[in-house]
């Protein structure tokens, strides 16, 4: 694994669990974790339970008693360590966004196409696909309980930085993070409807906003939590440009023929990480609610007037996706077992030779829907189609 902070520890925490909980094909040897720092990788890598710390990937990368590379480092690092990992034949596990650019991207995917060919396979993190109610409201779509799509209505809001003394973190310079809300939390939630709805973003009109343009260089590498910097007195010394977007807003249409509103924001004040999504059919709705994650809110059209309205389904039973392995009915789980079902995915489909989703493919179409919506919002709204993977 590359990077130990945030998605690091969550990674780890899966890759740590997935055998204990699931009967699965191969077995998990956690060998080594790469980091620039060697006193901070030593401690993480005792933290979260990797056998060595190397201060460069590409040492994981060249051996010969490492399968697989995970890469869980901000998007300007994605593309190199993807590329030589696949060229030496690893399996590659990379975090969302795929890249920080199309072009990125494109190269990733053809790496990916490249590899395949020897059996080498690749997956992208949008890890919420495998909260077992996002997968049981794709399987009611698939089942054709919903009916024809008609609307997506998805919105993903966090108010992480609306303190304008919030530092200048990797995920506020396009450099390091290719874009802002739209890539961190957006990707998510185009990634999330596409999927449940089994339909792709054929075009979109957005708009992006940069509230606060200027902030506090931070004092270390610094993610979510960091403080500003300052000297004792607390007065900030230097600023730096914010150079990605605090928001992005969109229309879209799909191209099964649903219409859909999207909205990814750092600035909904009270709001820690509401990811929300609602999906209306001609015979039925359901919605999705992260900070209820054990639920799937569905209406049924076709049962008589009389009996219809929203059920809350308690998504914890035997039958309901992933849950099987858990806990009896009604014991709930959260935000990190859907790593562990993605770790579990990802390791039956190299075991049993088959292509894991989502895709190198997946994703670089994710980045092209991003890719619009600038274009589009550097053009005035203008509709843009998404261009052709
Ligand atoms: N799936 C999700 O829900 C989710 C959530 C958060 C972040 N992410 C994604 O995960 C990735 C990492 O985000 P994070 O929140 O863990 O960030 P973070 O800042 O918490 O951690 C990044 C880690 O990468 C290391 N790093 C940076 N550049 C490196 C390099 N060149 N070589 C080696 N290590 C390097 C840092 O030292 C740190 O350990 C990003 O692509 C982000 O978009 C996904």
């Amino acid at each position: 694994m590359v990077g130990y902070a945030f998605m690091g520890a969550a990674h780890s925490q899966a890759w740590r669990t997935v055998n204990r909980v699931f009967d699965l094909p191969a077995q998990v040897t956690m060998v080594a974790v790469a980091g620039r720092d060697r006193g901070k990788v030593t401690e993480a890598a005792e933290r979260l339970g990797w056998a060595e710390a190397v201060t460069d990937w590409r040492e994981l990368v060249s051996r010969d008693d490492i399968d697989l590379i995970d890469i869980c480092t901000p998007g300007d690092s994605h593309e190199t360590i993807a590329l030589a990992a696949l060229a030496a034949g690893k399996h590659v596990l990379c975090e969302k966004p795929l890249a920080n650019n199309v072009a990125e991207a494109r190269a990733m995917a053809q790496a990916a196409a490249t590899a395949r060919a020897s059996g080498v396979r690749t997956m992208c993190g949008f890890n919420y696909r495998r909260v077992p109610a996002v997968a049981l409201l794709r399987r009611l779509v698939e089942e054709g309980r919903l009916g024809d799509i008609r609307h997506v209505r998805a919105t993903y809001l966090q108010d992480w930085i609306t303190d304008p003394q919030f530092p200048l973190v990797w995920r506020l310079q396009k450099d390091l993070a290719g874009s802002g809300a739209l890539g961190d939390i957006g990707a998510h939630i185009v990634d999330l409807t596409q999927y449940v709805t089994g339909q792709r973003i054929a075009g979109v009109s957005a708009l992006t906003e940069t509230f606060v343009k200027r902030r506090p260089l931070p004092s270390a590498s610094a993610g979510l939590s960091a403080s500003p910097a300052g000297d004792e007195a607390g007065a900030q010394t230097a600023t730096g440009e914010v150079t990605v977007d605090d928001a992005a807003l969109f229309l879209a249409r799909l191209d099964g023929g649903a219409v859909a509103t999207y909205e990814a924001t750092r600035f909904a004040t009270g709001r820690k990480n509401g990811l929300r999504v609602e999906i209306n059919g001609s015979l039925g709705s359901a919605a999705f609610d992260l900070e209820r994650l054990n639920e799937l809110e569905f209406y049924d059209a076709t049962v008589p007037a009389t009996r219809q309205g929203f059920t809350r389904i308690l998504v914890t039973e035997p039958d309901h996706p992933y849950l099987s392995a858990w806990w009896p009915p009604g014991h709930i789980i959260g935000y990190e077992h859907s790593f562990t079902h993605e770790m579990r995915d990802l390791i039956e489909a190299v075991a049993g030779g088959t292509d894991p989703r989502p895709s190198f493919d997946d994703a670089l179409q994710v980045q092209l829907v991003l890719d619009a919506v600038e274009r589009s919002a550097a053009a005035g709204s203008a509709w843009t189609t998404v261009d052709p993977a």
